[in-house]
């Protein structure tokens, strides 16, 4: 019997092409929406492996109704969707997309940075209303990046490559990290170490870039908020979970910080109520790693692990 692969949305065909040359029986959900529950209960029933994507919930729960499945290949290089600890027990391996996305993600992180400090949506919505009637001196006035303070929590890949192009923009950077870089690597990023809060006191620019885990849910909370510089302006590009969005919108309306720049949300594709109301916040719909090039890559990079671990050998990149 043929192995069966299911890939619960459509990814690009250099992934399917993959499958398709390992001779795998392939299935895919052919609607451009996230599964169902049972939807997903009913795939994975007779798959041998699945490609999931960062919304599509793998828990003990859903293991438990696929005896034959043998790895779960996340399309992303965040794992907090899946339950690894539930998988290991049942023998499943899971992997996820690392390396592939950091320099796109790190590329929309520094557009975010820049759209929150030079108002660029505030702008193209100006015009959009027919607002713009001539040159002001005092129109739309941001804030300059150079000499300013970009505050990274989570230094790994992809907070490393912020640090990297930051750096062309004048920023100084600090960081904050469970385990602080070597001093080498800190200097190579021209990145200062600092205790979390500090970094949160000191940022003009605030970005996350850590892995989400139950641990550092609502790590940015209100009390965290109130210690940010009234002019500063949060960055997200992790997971929405990291920030408590209903204290963020009181912040943003009461102009108790600048602003925000947002591609990640808690409830996504829900958003905090109010948060679309306000001038002061730039939002995307989760693009970070949404560049032909890098989507390419994780379909391959997922594709090649599934069928690593369906013929029997180790995955390349195992999760968890
Ligand atoms: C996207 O959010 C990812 O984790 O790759």
């Amino acid at each position: 019997m043929a192995r069966q692969v299911f890939i619960t949305r459509m990814i690009p065909e250099e992934g399917i092409f993959i499958l398709q040359q390992a001779g795998f029986a392939i299935k895919i959900h052919q609607e451009n929406r996230p599964m169902t529950r049972s939807e997903l209960e009913e795939a994975v029933e007779d798959s041998d492996a699945v490609i999931t994507m960062v919304y599509d919930r793998v828990d003990a729960c859903l293991l438990d109704g696929a005896p034959r499945l043998k790895i779960v290949a996340n399309l992303a290089v965040g794992t907090d969707n899946i339950d690894i600890p539930a998988c290991a027990a049942r023998g499943i391996t899971v992997t996820n997309t690392p390396g592939v996305l950091t320099e796109a993600t790190a590329d929309l992180t520094m557009a975010l940075i820049l759209a929150a400090a030079r108002r660029i949506a505030e702008g193209d919505r100006f015009i959009r209303r027919g607002l713009f009637n001539s040159w002001d001196p005092l129109l739309l006035l941001g804030s300059g990046l150079q000499g300013k303070v970009l505050g990274i929590i989570g230094m790994g890949r992809i907070g490393r490559a912020v640090a990297r192009r930051a750096q062309a923009f004048g920023l100084k950077i600090k960081y904050y990290k469970r385990y602080p870089l070597s001093s080498e690597s800190s200097a190579e990023c021209g990145a200062e170490y600092m205790p979390l809060e500090e970094v949160i006191r000191e940022a003009d620019f605030l970005s996350l870039h850590l892995p989400y885990t139950p641990e550092v849910r609502h790590l940015i909370d209100r009390r965290r908020l109130n210690m940010m510089k009234p002019t500063a302006y949060l960055i997200n590009t992790a997971r929405g979970g990291h920030i408590d969005e209903k204290s963020l919108v009181e912040h943003l309306r009461a102009k108790k910080i600048a602003g925000a720049a947002l591609d990640v949300y808690e409830h996504e594709p829900s958003l905090a109520p109010g948060l679309i109301d306000l001038e002061n916040v730039t939002l995307l719909p989760h693009l970070g790693s949404a560049t032909r090039e890098t989507r390419a890559k994780m379909a391959e990079m997922a594709a090649e692990n599934v069928r690593a671990v369906l013929d029997g050998r180790e995955p390349l990149n195992p999760a968890g």
